[in-house]
């Protein structure tokens, strides 16, 4: 203790004795404020609210990630009741919006998307052709084939839905110098940032409903065929091999669906699947949805199917049956693989033309078939008010612009 006070008191050690009463006075006072913190109730109560959020996060990723494993699953997620009636009444009075679908790739479905643009555009319908494959082939084809090199608009618009309709409907890209009566809405990479995008609001529930944006704007006046200035008789919808946003989206805002198929052993398992896939998206978002049917593409041909090609559309007829649902092969209305339809791929219509050549007058042939069934199979709108101005209830009136 004498020891002590001796060096408390001698003069040369006061500062380190001073300092270390007031460091060990300052540890302690920290301590005691940490304690009370930590015994603080509201304190207490955020640190539960805390634990208990991220233990909700962790749920929820649980949930998505179990989801994710297969993509349908989280895009087929029931739709409100209200929203499910009004889409139904909606699609009661559309327009054919046809989409052109098979989840393999290369089966032809750009090819037909295009040509029978060019089909229905000849027969004076107000076409909109609506490129859902960031890929953009039916884009690249079109505008190759008009001699647009810049252009406005883009289908990434159509569902994102944050623009107002009358301003997308001034994007859409007239395709004059094909057709009159014919328009795209192109696809390029920025359509799969979108796809992306919109999926990831989807899961994280930030957007209520990002599957029926695109059936939206197709419902919405601008694009109604009651309007003599905007209006549309027919959309069709290509669509990429993938189940991505855009797909979900023209699903949804299609009244028929066309799934082109090559007649081989593979390319027939992918359109079960894919016929199998859309019957899920009708029950569960667009129940009227339509099959116009399969069409038999790239046949090897024009003499008759061969046995290979036989054999395949037996398989196909087989497995539909046993899925339980009506879906015509197409086996009166093929597409053969044709030279000229291989080499216009990126470049042009075959079907829209402007010569007259045998092989041309062929391909118009063959789209004119697939055609004719489309037409048969749909339900055409006509202004009501230029019915009764041409007195012939049901005619079809060109409305022209
Ligand atoms: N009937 C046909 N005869 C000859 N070639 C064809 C025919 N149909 C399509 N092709 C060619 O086959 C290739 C694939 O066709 P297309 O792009 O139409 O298929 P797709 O199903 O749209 O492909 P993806 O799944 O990649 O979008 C293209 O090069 C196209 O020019
Ligand atoms: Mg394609």
């Amino acid at each position: 203790m004498a020891g002590f006070l001796e060096v408390g008191l001698n003069l040369p050690y006061v500062k380190e004795f001073v300092a270390a009463i007031v460091g060990v006075g300052g540890f302690a006072y920290t301590f005691y404020k940490i304690g009370r913190r930590a015994g603080n109730g509201g304190d207490l109560a955020q640190i539960a609210s805390l634990k208990q959020e991220s233990q909700s996060l962790r749920e929820r990723f649980q949930d998505l990630e179990r989801t994710v494993k297969d993509p349908k699953d989280f895009w087929l997620r029931s739709p409100s009741t209200v929203d499910l009636v009004e889409h139904q009444n909606a699609q009661a009075s559309s327009i054919p919006v046809i989409c052109v679908v098979n989840f393999k790739g290369g089966v032809g479905k750009t090819t037909i998307s295009a040509n029978l643009a060019g089909h229905f555009a000849a027969l004076g319908k107000r076409v909109l052709l609506i490129d859902s494959d960031y890929q953009g082939s039916l884009s690249e084809t079109v505008m190759a084939h008009a001699n647009v090199a810049d252009y406005v608009g883009s289908s990434y618009m159509l569902i994102e839905g944050e623009r107002d309709p009358e301003a997308v409907r001034g994007k859409a890209e007239r395709l004059l110098s094909i057709n009159s009566g014919m328009w795209i809405y192109p696809a390029f990479y920025d359509y799969s940032r979108s796809e992306v995008k919109m999926m990831f609001r989807w899961l994280v529930g930030r957007d209520n409903e990002v599957r029926y944006n695109l059936s939206r704007y197709l419902r919405s006046a601008p694009f109604s065929f009651d309007n003599p200035d905007t209006g549309f008789d027919l959309v069709i919808i290509d669509a990429p091999p993938r189940l991505l946003t855009g797909v979900v989206n023209a699903l949804v805002a299609s009244t028929h669906v066309l799934v082109p198929t090559i007649l081989d052993g593979q390319s027939q398992r992918a359109t079960v699947n894919t016929v199998m896939a859309i019957q899920q998206f009708r029950q569960k978002l667009n129940p009227s949805l339509k099959f116009l049917g399969i069409v038999p593409s790239m046949v090897s041909t024009a003499a008759g199917y061969n046995d290979r090609e036989l054999e395949a559309i037996g398989d196909l007829e087989r497995s539909l049956g046993e899925s339980g649902e009506l879906v015509p092969v197409l086996k009166s209305c093929p597409i053969w693989r044709r030279e000229e339809l291989a080499k216009a791929g990126g470049s042009e219509i075959v079907y829209s033309r402007t010569s007259n050549n045998a092989s041309t007058r062929e391909v118009r042939e063959m789209f004119g078939h697939l055609g004719q069934h489309v037409e048969r199979n749909v339900r055409w709108r006509t202004s009501r008010s230029l019915e009764e101005m041409f007195s012939v209830p049901g005619a079809k009136v060109r409305v022209s612009q």
